[in-house]
């Protein structure tokens, strides 16, 4: 698949059939993962792949009534949960290297885009999730203390296609030369 055919047509899939995705396509999104650029080569990124009825039902728990990804969280296969190290993107010397501290948001972030594309590329679906209380699926999961959970996605064959989205005229984010100077 073309990239730009990928990166225009991937939408957040919110149904899901009940299929089973192959371990090879599941090796194969990891593999995206794997090769996502990160802080000094850092990788901080660990997966959980969850595929128990039990815990994915105990995962849409953590969501809030009004998200629109709850009962994909139960439909699809798969729930992949990404989180990241602490301490590690952005450091130097144990020490944060900017002001902007722990980069372990951008860096997982990178992994997140990579995932979803790479699924989408194998005709399988995915939605971010991040609007879930964090610290609960951290207990639900067992993770660590040097470790944070930063978001999800269930990850299936689509059963519908996902709805259609605005995006913002280039005009409307890109700023030449400096912030002030807009569109000249
Ligand atoms: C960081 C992040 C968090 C998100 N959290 C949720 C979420 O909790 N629930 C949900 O249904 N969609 C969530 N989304 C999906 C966005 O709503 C979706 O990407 C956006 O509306 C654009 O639609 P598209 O992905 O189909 O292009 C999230 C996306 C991102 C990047």
């Amino acid at each position: 698949m073309d990239l730009m055919e990928a990166i225009k047509g991937r939408r957040s899939i919110r149904k899901y059939k009940p299929d089973s995705v192959p371990e090879k396509a599941l090796q194969m999104v990891m593999e995206a993962i794997r090769w996502t650029p990160s802080w000094a080569n850092t990788q901080c990124w660990e997966v959980i792949a969850v595929k128990d009825p039990k815990v994915k039902s105990e995962l849409s728990t953590a969501l809030p009534k009004g998200n629109p990804a709850l009962s994909s969280m139960t439909e699809a296969p798969f729930v992949l949960i990404l989180c990241g190290k602490k301490g590690i993107s952005g450091y130097y010397k144990g020490q944060p290297a900017t002001e902007k501290g722990d980069w372990l948001m951008f860096d997982t972030g990178l992994a997140m885009q990579n995932l979803c594309l790479a699924a989408y590329a194998l005709g399988l679906g995915t939605v971010v999730v991040g609007m879930f209380d964090h610290k609960k699926v951290e207990e639900i999961l067992g993770v660590p203390q040097n470790v944070e959970v930063v978001a999800m996605t269930p990850l299936g064959y689509p059963a519908s296609e996902g709805s259609a989205t605005r995006r913002k005229e280039i005009s409307e984010f890109i700023h030449y030369e400096s912030y002030i100077k807009r569109n000249e």
